[in-house]
């Protein structure tokens, strides 16, 4: 319906809102398109600028994953189509219209997107990044490792959800490819501040 296109659209417009880049601006770090590992996310401006800026850009990209699908649902759109806006928040993210299409990761905006429609799995799936963060300190090995038991866990505990899921963790491997690189040549760097 035009609505659930709406939504789409919505999701996708909110998604290319890169607040790794902006949060960056207002608090006079620099572009973290061009610092540490070029990705506009929170890890990223972690390590240009430390925690604060980086839980705000974790804050706002969980957002605008979590705003269109939570308002999608309150709108009465069927899971299927829910499924759709959540990848389409999250291709946002990737090809961002106001930002020359060059965006980054998505694993923030996908957990948003997960909370309205499957909370218990995108709490799952931050005890899954937490333990892989803890033991390991990299925080691009937690979000892969995250993205694999994904589809999993939504077959498990939300199994309408399983194709969008395995759509979106396909997205987020394919967007680590740098990091996957880096991980088997024992490059990554992890978290550390400033490369
Ligand atoms: O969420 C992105 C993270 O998994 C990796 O970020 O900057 O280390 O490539 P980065």
């Amino acid at each position: 319906t035009a609505l659930t296109i709406l939504m789409i659209l919505t999701a996708y417009l909110l998604g290319s809102i890169s607040s790794a880049v902006l949060i960056c601006k207002l608090w006079g770090l620099p572009d973290p398109r061009k610092e540490g590992s070029g990705n506009p996310g929170a890890t990223n401006v972690y390590r240009v600028g430390g925690k604060i800026p980086a839980l705000l850009t974790l804050w706002f990209d969980v957002l605008k994953g979590m705003v269109p699908v939570w308002g999608s649902y309150f709108l009465g759109i069927e899971p299927f189509f829910l499924g759709l806006i959540a990848v389409a928040a999250c291709l946002g993210h990737i090809f961002p219209l106001y930002f020359h299409f060059r965006g980054g990761k998505a694993v923030a905006t996908a957990l948003g997107a997960m909370f309205p429609v499957a909370w218990e799995m995108a709490l799952l799936l931050i005890a899954t990044w937490l333990v892989v963060f803890k033991i390991s300190k990299v925080s691009s090995l937690a979000a892969l490792i995250t993205v694999c038991l994904a589809p999993f866990y939504a077959y498990w505990i939300k199994p309408q959800y399983t194709v969008p899921v395995i759509m979106i963790s396909l997205l987020i491997l394919w967007r680590h490819q740098s990091n996957i690189v880096r991980l088997t040549s024992g490059q990554e760097k992890g978290f550390k501040r400033r490369q």
